[in-house]
């Protein structure tokens, strides 16, 4: 039978990295969903769309042409047939991903949209053939995936996830960097925390902390709360 990882973090927790290696190891397909509510602001954008007008948006997402490739070792996302997997991590995007992902009903499409991929996926999944799927984000373990088999929230101190997103978004993380970097984190994890609760777990869902562990202990602590 089908199994399902659901693994919720804030910006900078390291989660989409070891989500991937996780899914790799274990022959799992992969979701970043987190890339969706970027693909439905670079789309919004892209259309013109003011992203304060909520209803306007939430018509935008309703008819996002969203198609989320699911290879862990290669996940894409294409919009329209455009590949964006490069546009949707700009510092624009970033910027502007947590007015859309703040829109109520933005939240209630792609939580759908997710649903079913992940359903699709435990099914009859075309890069897992069924095994089953981890799915990583913000709300996966509460709203999106309560039922998963495993659920987990991964987390690190403040002063570790500054230092990551500074490595990933500017190839250090001396003073400069993270100081560049701390603002949009902080305000995104600020402003996310309105509608969703990704800094505490949830009744049922494991917390590992990755502040003192590097990728390849991550991933062993994850796996061994799967039990692999
Ligand atoms: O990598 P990082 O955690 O910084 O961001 P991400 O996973 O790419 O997610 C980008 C944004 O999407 C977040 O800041 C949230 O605004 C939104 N998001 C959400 O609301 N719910 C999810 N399940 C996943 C992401």
């Amino acid at each position: 039978t089908a199994f399902v990882v659901a693994i919720d973090g804030p910006s900078g927790s390291g989660k989409s990295t070891v989500s991937r290696r996780v899914a790799a190891a274990l022959g799992l397909a992969y979701l970043d969903t987190g890339a969706m509510y970027r693909a439905a602001t670079w789309w919004c954008l892209e259309r013109g769309v003011p992203l304060t007008a909520g209803p306007a948006v939430a018509a935008e997402v309703a008819a996002l042409p969203l198609v989320m490739g699911v290879d862990p070792v290669s996940p894409s996302v294409h919009v329209g047939g455009v590949d964006v997997g490069e546009a949707i991590r700009r510092s624009e995007i970033s910027a502007a991903v947590s007015a859309v992902a703040t829109n109520l009903a933005v939240r209630a499409e792609l939580g759908r949209l997710q649903r079913a991929a992940i359903a699709a996926e435990a099914d009859a999944g075309s890069f897992s053939g069924g095994r089953g799927i981890v799915a990583e984000g913000r709300d996966i373990t509460t709203v999106v995936a309560p039922d998963a088999d495993v659920r987990l929230l991964l987390t690190a101190s403040e002063d570790a996830r500054l230092a990551r997103r500074a490595r990933d978004v500017h190839g250090t993380d001396d003073a400069a960097a993270v100081h560049a970097t701390r603002d949009e984190v902080l305000r995104r994890d600020a402003d996310d925390s309105t509608v969703v609760e990704f800094q505490v777990a949830a009744d049922g869902v494991v917390t590992v902390d990755s502040s003192e562990l590097d990728l390849d202990q991550t991933v062993r602590a994850v796996l061994d709360v799967i039990g692999q």
